[in-house]
């Protein structure tokens, strides 16, 4: 190659990283995103548990408007790195699907253990996938139920360290037995 055209390969060179980084990251969010679709809980979750079956009786998914909430709006986080983390987590779910340590026989046996878990990162992150959907600082409490209007006091609930999951279990699926 003629010396006066080799300082093309520096900008070359740095042209093809840059498309395999882009390749890397389109494929990286594509799987992100594929994982992300009811779709691909189903796959796992209707058989092996009732979980899919109760949360198409409940109001996120079956009301007048047409509205669905999917099973990630509630369950992975918008954020990159608590999304990352999720994900992760998540893949130990692979094995026991593999291993088939649940099955619909023994999941009201598992399923304490399962919902706690939830509850517990729900309140340690305040309800957070919650309040992608729902605002207190913007809904007009006057518009509520009595009962509801008697609950939602944001001072109260910082006094006593409530968040929406500490009296909205069971909102999505069946509480355990
Ligand atoms: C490869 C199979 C598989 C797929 C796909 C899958 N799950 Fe699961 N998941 C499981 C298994 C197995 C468990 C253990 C308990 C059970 O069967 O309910 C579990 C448990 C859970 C739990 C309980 C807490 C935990 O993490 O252990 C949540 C929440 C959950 N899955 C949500 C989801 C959501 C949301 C999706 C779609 C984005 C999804 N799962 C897709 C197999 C899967
Ligand atoms: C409106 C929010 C919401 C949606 C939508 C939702 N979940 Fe959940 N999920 C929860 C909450 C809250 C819990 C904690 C237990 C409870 O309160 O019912 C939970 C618990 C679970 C558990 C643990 C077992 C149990 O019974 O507690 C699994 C598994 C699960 N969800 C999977 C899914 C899958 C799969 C979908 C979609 C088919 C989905 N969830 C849709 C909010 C939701
Ligand atoms: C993707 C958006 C979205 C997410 C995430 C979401 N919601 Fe909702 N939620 C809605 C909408 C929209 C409605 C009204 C549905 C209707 O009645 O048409 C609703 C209804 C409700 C209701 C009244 C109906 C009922 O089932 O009692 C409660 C309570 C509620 N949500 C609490 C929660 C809590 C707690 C979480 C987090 C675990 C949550 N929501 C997550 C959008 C969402
Ligand atoms: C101190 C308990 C408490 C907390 C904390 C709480 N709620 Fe509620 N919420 C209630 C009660 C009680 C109702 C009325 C339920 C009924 O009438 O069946 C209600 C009703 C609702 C409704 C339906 C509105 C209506 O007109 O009935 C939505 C939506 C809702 N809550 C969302 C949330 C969200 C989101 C959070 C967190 C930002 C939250 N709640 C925190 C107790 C609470």
């Amino acid at each position: 190659m003629p010396a006066k055209w080799r300082w093309l390969l520096l900008p070359l060179g740095g042209w093809l990283a840059l498309m395999i980084g882009a390749l890397g990251w389109a494929s990286f969010n594509g799987v992100m995103h594929v994982t992300s679709t009811n779709d691909f809980c189903y796959s796992c979750h209707i058989g092996s548990d009732t979980i899919v079956e109760e949360y198409q009786a409940s109001t996120h998914f079956n009301n007048e408007h047409g509205f669905v909430a999917t099973c990630a709006d509630c369950h992975i986080p918008h954020e990159f790195v608590p999304k990352l983390i999720t994900k992760i987590k998540a893949t130990g779910d692979v094995y026991h699907q593999i291993a088939g340590t649940i099955t619909l026989e023994n999941f009201e046996s598992h399923r304490p253990a399962l919902a706690q878990g939830v509850w517990d990162d729900m309140t340690e992150n305040d309800s957070r996938e919650c309040r992608n959907c729902h605002s207190p600082d913007l809904w007009q409490t006057s518009l509520q139920s009595t009962r509801a209007q008697n609950s939602h006091n944001p001072a109260f609930w910082a006094e006593q360290d409530l968040t929406c999951i500490s009296c909205h279990k069971g909102l999505a699926h069946a509480l355990p037995q």
